[in-house]
């Protein structure tokens, strides 16, 4: 019989790897997957329960509804980290300014986290696949003093861990310490995340593209002629259009196939939509760590100087042949702009 690897003990095991960790960030993740066996749960009543079901009419910061599982996740996820003394602040999606925890009561950890709780919202009610992603960081800030917003403007390339987790057909749980990047797929009947994705690499090149091609007449010429190159019949093309309008979903669809995923600037939205901070970021690195390639169009994601928290920026981020594709189509079509 096949040996079974837990999350648990890939945690436990990769801390043994580091002779000098001190087990914080192995709390930390584990803190992380037990939140998200609580979001899973919820995720999955979502369509029998009215109570959690619609939107709470509360606006965020984006402009946008907030549906009740949100709010519902945001807090699961703040409260697990609450009772962490690893993390001395975080940063959600779902709230406006960073949340510093008080040192006294013990937070003076090291590491601060930022958090999408729940993406891909617009699908919560209609059964469609979501999730939640996280980043970690190493505070910049003296440990013991209270978190600052410069512990949260640090490249991405900084990150010490990233990962997320698609509630789906399963709820699956992805994420890099940097050291390559590892899939847990959870099993509902035994409450275990089981290592089903070990040493996950994307493949260099795909024939999937994942765009929201109605926002097609706002983007750029380089942008519009790289969809139209992915619609040609030639060399393995046309591509095939799949776009589920939850970006965990597409993102984790293009790292197990092959594909490309962008959200890019338009005329309507300047910067894209998504935010670096808490989806660009940490997909960018897992993306670099599975092989694949994550730019805002010209620029590695992960090198971009954060200058606000809930700042956005265009996504190009997949199979790496793709993404450099789509650069080629930018620099000859869109100049130096
Ligand atoms: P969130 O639900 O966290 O606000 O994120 C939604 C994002 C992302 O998941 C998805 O790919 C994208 O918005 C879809 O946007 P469009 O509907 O504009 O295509
Ligand atoms: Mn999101
Ligand atoms: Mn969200």
């Amino acid at each position: 019989m096949k040996k079974v690897v837990t999350l648990g003990q890939f945690i436990v095991k990769k801390q043994e790897d580091f002779p000098y960790a001190t087990g914080e960030l192995s709390n930390l993740l584990s803190a992380l997957r037990l939140a998200s066996k609580i979001v899973s749960r919820e995720v999955n009543k979502a369509g029998l329960v009215d109570d959690i079901r619609g939107a709470s009419g509360v606006t965020n910061i984006q402009g946008e509804t907030q549906m009740k599982l949100d709010d519902y996740a945001n807090m699961e996820f703040i409260n697990s980290m609450m009772a962490q003394e690893e993390i001395c602040g975080m940063a959600s999606e779902e709230d406006d300014d960073i949340i510093v925890f008080d040192t006294e009561e013990g937070h003076n950890g090291k590491y601060v986290l930022l958090i999408d709780p729940l993406d891909g919202s617009s699908n919560i009610n209609v059964n469609v696949s979501i999730g939640t992603i996280f980043s970690i960081y190493r505070r910049v800030s003296p440990v013991g003093t209270k978190a600052v917003l410069e512990d949260f403007f640090q490249k991405g390339r900084e990150q010490v861990a990233a990962g997320y987790v698609v509630y789906g057909s399963s709820t699956m749980m992805v994420f890099t310490t940097g050291n390559g990047v590892n899939g847990f797929t959870y099993d509902s009947s035994i409450g275990t995340f089981c290592l089903s994705h070990p040493n996950m690499q994307m493949p260099v090149d795909g024939s999937i593209y994942s765009v929201n091609e109605g926002n097609y007449r706002y983007f750029s010429d380089g942008v519009k002629k790289y969809i139209k190159y992915c619609q040609e019949e030639d060399e393995g093309r046309p591509y095939a259009a799949r776009y589920i309008g939850s970006l965990v979903a597409d993102f984790h669809r293009n790292l197990i196939k092959g594909g490309i995923y962008f959200y890019p600037a338009s005329g309507m939205s300047p910067k894209g939509k998504l935010r670096l901070l808490y989806e660009n970021n940490p997909l960018a690195f897992i993306a670099e760590q599975a092989g694949g390639m994550a730019t805002d169009g010209r620029q590695a994601i992960l090198d971009l100087q954060p200058t606000e928290l809930h700042e956005r920026c265009p996504l190009f981020i997949g199979s790496k042949n793709m993404v450099e594709k789509v650069h080629e189509f930018i620099a000859l079509y869109d100049g130096d702009a």
